[in-house]
């Protein structure tokens, strides 16, 4: 079973200092995997490797704020998700109401903003209307953003902004020589937020799966064979360690 902190626990109670860390990443993102295993092993179904998976979601936004990073995005599900049995999407699809029922207030109490990546219209209402309500209540939130990648999809996202520049083109809103790489992401559902300094995927999958493709071009990527239900402050704190050592230079030298 994985260690249980109560919600933004303080620095003073925790186990770690965040004082040996220097150059946290600014904005990291997460591919949460391996839920379904970690309840296979249990021999449990999968939604109880979700549901657990959830609650490491709430431990992860308070180890990020304790950590003073600014930006956590994390793909709670994709376009591809679609295509697993129907009771296992209708779950997934449902757990951001139940988390924002359970934590929205420590949210708003703790200054975080909440936010969203990918199709939001084509996601069922009892998802539209919780997560809408919790981007309103927290607009004004200015600690850390934690950005929902909902329905996302990096290649879906791409052929958006195609399509978004074509009619800008059309409209006369946009002169095709004035398109640059800043100019293209401004057409993304990432639009005003910083690319990811740091990317990590649990459960020892070493794949993208269509995440961020346009803004993971020069970040730094961190992997480990821990299950999402079992991800701890021990292992966020030793892949913000790693990312510490490692050298950015972006093309340069
Ligand atoms: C991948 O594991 C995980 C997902 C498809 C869902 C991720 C969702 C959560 C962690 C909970 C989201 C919580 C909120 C608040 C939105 P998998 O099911 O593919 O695992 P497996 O590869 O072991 O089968």
């Amino acid at each position: 079973m994985s260690m249980k902190l109560p919600f933004f626990k303080t620095k003073q109670e925790s186990p770690i200092e965040t004082n040996e860390l220097t150059n946290v990443p600014e904005h990291v993102a997460i591919i949460m995997d391996g839920n379904g295993r970690w309840a296979k092993k249990k021999g449990l179904p999968r939604i109880a490797g979700h549901k657990e998976g959830m609650d490491v979601v709430k431990r992860t936004i308070e180890l990020a704020s304790k950590h003073n990073i600014k930006i956590l995005t994390l793909f709670a599900f994709s376009t591809e998700n679609w295509k697993r049995p129907k009771p296992e999407v209708e779950y997934l699809l449902r757990l951001p109401k139940e988390f924002l029922h359970t934590y929205l207030p420590d949210l708003i109490k703790n200054n975080v903003r909440i936010e969203t990546i990918g199709d939001f219209d084509s996601l069922p209402d009892f998802t539209k209307e919780a997560v809408q309500y919790a981007k309103e209540q927290t607009k004004n939130n200015d600690g850390l953003l934690v950005n929902f990648a909902l329905n996302y999809g990096s290649r879906s996202e791409i052929m958006r902004a195609i399509k978004l520049i074509m009619r800008d083109v059309d409209d006369e809103k946009l002169s095709l020589d004035k398109l640059d790489e800043d100019l293209l992401s401004t057409y993304l559902y990432t639009q005003g937020i910083s690319d990811p300094d740091l990317l990590i995927r649990t459960s020892g999958e070493r794949r993208l799966s269509n995440f961020l493709l346009w803004q993971l071009a020069y970040t730094e990527f961190w992997f480990t064979d821990v299950l999402w239900p079992d991800f701890s402050e021990e292992i966020f704190i030793e892949a913000l360690m790693d990312f510490q050592k490692r050298s950015r230079r972006y093309g340069g030298i």
